[in-house]
């Protein structure tokens, strides 16, 4: 693995130390001695034993409706008696050790509990929502955030995290389009396979490496009208050839476990899917871990109406393949009675527990139940400084910028007044994003704090919010909330922007604004933050506006008034530091947009990879079109620019023509036409002329992030073969179709370098 950044070595060898760098997970989750272990303990355990390790419980803290308090209660007997195979939300050393205690020595066949939780993107150290990495086109970047969370959940007893979410997001009104890596299946795989191999390393026995789960399989991202929970009618060609590659890539990098969907797909609950969990999952991909239930989503079979109560509800749940039940107590209470009146096969319930206690093995948990759970270990690695040195780093390269008019940015360290606006100015809050692992409470350092941080006492720095926050406090969801009303703070934003020098802008969404159950059907920036920015604007031209938001936003006519516009997602802890990096030029920015932005809602789903349709236009009429909206998006999918310029020339083809098993290399030349060193995502896409069935107009294939000093070119080679012209054609089969190809190389998905070529 190449180490780019100097600051980065140390970080890395954490990374080279657990294997993450290598392309696959060591070895296959069987082996002969440990399913003879299994065997022999299957032989002993009783049915009700068998069933307790597929029944999973979340402690007291809930990410869901309210859980049963009785239940709560007698969990501790539970434990003991076999009941219970694993708990989600139990966290910390001590805690999961005292728990791990009941199971192992308490109960008959001292079988451990495995623990799980959500580590979305850090466990105590928080790094940039996995959107925001996904702007980074770097896989060792998003490997080496997934192992530092590894690392420290790792040593607070967690074995398992529900991560990563590999949902393809098109529909930016989807909350937990924040959640995953954006629109495209290529970089959705890479993604996928980066933060597995960070969470797994190579040994999942060593004790800061935990289990992945691959989610929510399938395709929950595609929920009509972008409405969380909603029904999805997407068809087998979209499922294999959009949906479903990230989940592939996370199998082959050896993933140990899937979480299954809360969605239907065409009449047909994920959760009771016998064709998405044994056929596709179990069957052609051969995987050898466990599948575990959403939240209820077994109980849920009810809701949908294919199940007419609970004990239906195991049976299908169980006979379609999903193998622990999260939540929603249907194997525990029906299991049992279903094997033995013969409704459900035994030996499905075999399989089931064998599944879940390969990886229980594969943890190393049978040779030492608390090897995880060490109050050293965890005090250590909670407080490493080299942690939020790699948080500032992996958000430096989530920033995209979107817009520098007359080089207004970076802005200058010395001399001058700045003022800082906007009601996520001094917000620690809402860097953090959803899904905070135990980094609830922890302030992130706010955008003024880095600005201040980043200038000392040169410039003077003047602070006024201008539109408030409400603060909210929903227990361990403490979170803030725009007030869209109160104008008073105006008048003194207005004057602290007056004779500034420049005035940087910070608006955009709170952290739980996306993310679970936050769908909404406006995703356009608050009317009061707009009025504010204009006010603002017309004051002082020189504003740069830093966007916070989990989801593209529609930004309207600001795209165009506004000389410099960062995207700053939610960063995590280090947001303010890495902001004020870029915004002064410490760092010069490389992110490209993973996802689509919108010039309006009603363009959503949008996404570059569409296809052409029999009228893709334009002409005068009657082609596919809005009439009051172009079909582009406002900011396409890889867009990012730097503070210099890069030129794309010379794009050569190795031959014209290749046979099934060539090579292609596609050689292009990139330039820094700038006066700043800086780093280009180079991009590969091939548009397949004429298929089975209608291809994309453009599909991600390749891309490769280059440095490049002013005035420097580089030649940079992609090959390409025939697995990468492959999809699901209309015989059913994953494969090339001979014919001609367009490719394209360039900085983003609209700006590109055109050649053509042909597969034999
Ligand atoms: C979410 C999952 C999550 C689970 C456990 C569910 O509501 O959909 O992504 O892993 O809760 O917290």
């Amino acid at each position: 693995m190449k180490i780019r950044n100097p600051l980065y070595r140390r970080l890395f060898l954490l990374l080279a130390a657990a294997g993450c760098a290598s392309p696959l997970f060591g070895g296959a989750l069987t082996n002969p001695e440990t399913e003879k272990r299994i065997d022999s303990l299957l032989e002993r355990m009783t049915l009700q034993e068998k069933v307790g390790q597929l029944v999973q419980y979340s402690d007291v803290f809930n990410t869901g409706p309210a859980a049963d308090n009785d239940r709560n209660r007698r969990r501790n007997e539970r434990i003991r008696t076999g009941q219970i195979g694993s708990l989600l939300n139990v966290t910390g050393a001590q805690a999961t050790r005292e728990t791990q205690k009941l199971a192992v020595e308490g109960s008959r066949l001292r079988i451990p509990l495995i623990f799980g939780l959500d580590v979305i993107h850090g466990y105590k150290t928080s790094f940039p929502i996995p959107l925001a990495e996904a702007a980074s086109f770097d896989m060792e970047t998003v490997a080496l955030s997934a192992r530092i969370a590894a690392i420290e959940a790792a040593a607070a007893g967690i074995h398992w995290t529900f991560a990563p979410m590999v949902d393809i997001a098109r529909d930016a009104r989807w909350g937990r389009i924040m959640e995953g890596a954006g629109e495209d299946p290529y970089l959705g795989a890479q993604v996928a396979a980066a933060r597995v191999r960070g969470f797994q390393g190579n040994d999942l026995a060593a004790v800061d490496t935990i289990a992945a789960c691959a989610k929510h399989y399938a395709a929950y991202g595609f929920a009509e009208g972008g409405r969380d929970y909603n029904t999805v009618d997407v068809s087998e060609h979209t499922l294999r050839n959009v949906v479903l590659p990230p989940f592939k890539a996370a199998s082959e990098a050896g993933v140990v476990t899937f979480m299954n969907a809360f969605n239907e797909i065409g009449g047909v609950p994920a959760t009771a899917s016998a064709f998405l969990q044994r056929t596709i999952l179990k069957g052609e991909w051969g995987f050898e871990g466990f599948i575990v239930s959403d939240w209820n989503s077994i109980g849920e079979l009810v809701q949908h109406g294919v199940a007419k109560d609970g004990r239906e509800a195991a049976r299908l749940a169980i006979t379609a393949g999903s193998d622990m039940d999260m939540e929603s107590s249907v194997y525990d209470r029906h299991l049992v009675e279903l094997a033995e009146s013969g409704a459900v096969d035994k030996r499905l319930i075999d399989d089931a527990v064998r599944r879940v206690l390969r990886v229980k093995f594969r943890l190393g948990l049978f040779d030492d139940p608390y090897r995880y759970s060490n109050d050293e270990r965890e005090r250590r690695a909670l407080a490493d400084p080299a942690h939020s040195e790699a948080a500032r780093e992996v958000a430096r390269q989530s920033i995209v910028l979107l817009r520098n008019e007359g080089g207004l940015l970076p802005l200058g360290k010395t001399g001058g007044i700045l003022a800082v606006i906007g009601p996520l100015a001094d917000d620690t809050d809402t860097p953090k994003g959803n899904w905070r692992g135990r980094a609830a409470t922890d302030p992130a350092v706010s955008l003024l704090e880095g600005i201040r941080a980043a200038v000392g006492s040169d410039v003077k720095v003047r602070h006024a919010a201008g539109a408030r926050l409400d603060v909210i406090d929903r227990g361990f969801f403490r979170q803030v909330r725009f007030d869209e009303e109160d104008r008073s703070g105006f008048p003194a934003a207005i004057e602290a922007a007056r004779d500034a020098d420049a005035v940087i802008l910070a608006i955009g969404e709170t952290a739980f604004q996306t993310g679970e159950a936050q769908s909404q059907v406006e995703i356009s920036l608050q009317p009061i933050h707009v009025d504010l920015l204009r006010e603002v604007h017309a004051v002082n031209r020189n504003v740069v506006l830093v966007l916070m938001n989990g989801r593209p936003l529609v930004i309207g006519e600001i795209a165009e008034t506004v000389p410099a516009i960062v995207e700053a997602w939610h960063l995590g802890a280090q947001a303010g530091h890495a902001i004020a990096d870029v915004l002064f030029g410490d760092y010069n920015p490389s992110g490209k947009l993973p996802v689509s932005f919108p010039r309006h809602v009603g363009q959503e789903p949008l996404y570059y990879n569409a296809k052409n349709t029999g009228r893709p236009g334009p002409q005068e009429s009657f082609y596919s079109y809005y009439t009051d909206c172009p079909n582009t998006p406002l900011y396409p999918f890889g867009f990012g620019l730097s503070y210099t310029t890069f030129e794309y020339s010379d794009l050569k083809l190795s031959r014209q023509e290749i046979g099934p098993d060539d090579e292609l290399r596609v050689t292009v030349t990139v330039a820094n036409t700038g006066q700043r060193t800086g780093v280009e995502v180079a991009q590969l896409y091939i548009r397949d002329l004429v298929g089975s069935v209608t291809r994309p107009v453009k599909e991600l294939k390749g891309f490769q992030k280059v440095e490049l000093a002013p005035g420097e070119a580089k030649a940079i080679a992609f090959t390409v073969t025939s697995k990468d012209l492959a999809f699901y054609t209309a015989a059913g089969r994953w494969e090339a179709e001979p014919g001609a190809f367009d490719v394209y190389v360039g900085g983003n998905s609209d700006d590109l370098q055109k050649a053509e070529f042909t597969l034999r």
